[in-house]
């Protein structure tokens, strides 16, 4: 197993995902527009992916922006994605000197020039890191994903560098668009109690966590304490834990 024992009680888990939820209705309640909730979401954000690989974590899988999500207000996506275009900038251009690798899953198409641009600066910057790995989800889907990656494997079949009989787990995994270890714990803010198409095959084992409270409010205390309650969870894989008597 990839987790690793921080001290007698703490399981970091290996690889964690975050479905940034709820910044639209932090900013409702407080009678101010979405684009505060999500400025204040991203500052939150910074903060968070810090603290997280402080404690250990090696890998951040962040849903930022589903395909969906283009459905919204024509205000509300020019906004977020200059808040993208300022954060990659400035923020993750900080993360390169903390050996923090980045990466991006999701389509190109139709993110804007300029978001693009900026993603492939970032991702050139720090290619070489090879502490932690922040994968940033942006413009992505679960489904579309996978189907992509069958298109990808139908091709190598087709020029001979694949022979279908050996398609296993581990080959299909390196066809996704970004070829990472499973999901150990998913956190969705907010309260809502779904996936919404993250990461469907990267999630097939892992534990979840809904907290009810809003991405912006969600600070490095409820981190640390998703991680103890993770750290709770008896991670069986569909065996049987022999040394725990409750089971
Ligand atoms: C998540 O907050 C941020 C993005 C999807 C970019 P929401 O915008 O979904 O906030 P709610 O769900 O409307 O509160
Ligand atoms: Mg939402």
């Amino acid at each position: 197993m990839n987790n690793s024992k921080n001290n007698s009680n703490l399981i970091i888990p290996n690889h964690v995902g975050i479905i940034v939820d709820g910044n639209g209705r932090w900013a409702q309640e407080k009678g101010r527009n979405r684009s505060a909730g999500h400025k204040a979401g991203a500052e939150n954000l910074k903060k968070i992916i810090r603290h997280a690989f402080n404690k250990g974590i090696k890998i951040l899988s962040i849903f930022v922006f589903s395909t969906d999500n283009f459905k919204r207000s024509k205000e509300e996506v020019d906004y977020l994605m200059n808040l993208f275009v300022q954060m990659f900038r400035d923020e993750f251009s900080k993360l390169k000197d903390e050996n923090v690798k980045i990466v991006f899953s999701g389509k190109e198409k139709p993110l804007p020039k300029k978001v693009l641009e900026t993603m492939k600066d970032v991702v050139e910057e720090t290619k070489h890191n090879t502490e932690h790995i922040l994968n940033i989800c942006i413009n992505y889907g679960g489904h579309a994903e996978i189907i992509d990656a069958t298109k990808k494997i139908h091709e190598d079949i087709i020029k001979g560098k694949l022979d279908i009989n050996d398609l296993d787990e581990q080959t299909f995994s390196k066809y996704l668009y970004q070829n990472l270890p499973p999901i150990d714990f998913l956190i969705r803010t907010s309260g809502e109690l779904r996936i919404s198409n993250f990461m469907l095959w990267q999630l097939s084992y892992a534990e979840l966590y809904f907290p009810k409270t809003y991405f912006p409010d969600f600070d490095n205390q409820l981190f640390d304490e998703a991680i103890l309650e993770y750290s709770r969870r008896d991670r069986r894989f569909g065996g049987i834990n022999y040394e725990n008597k409750n089971h």
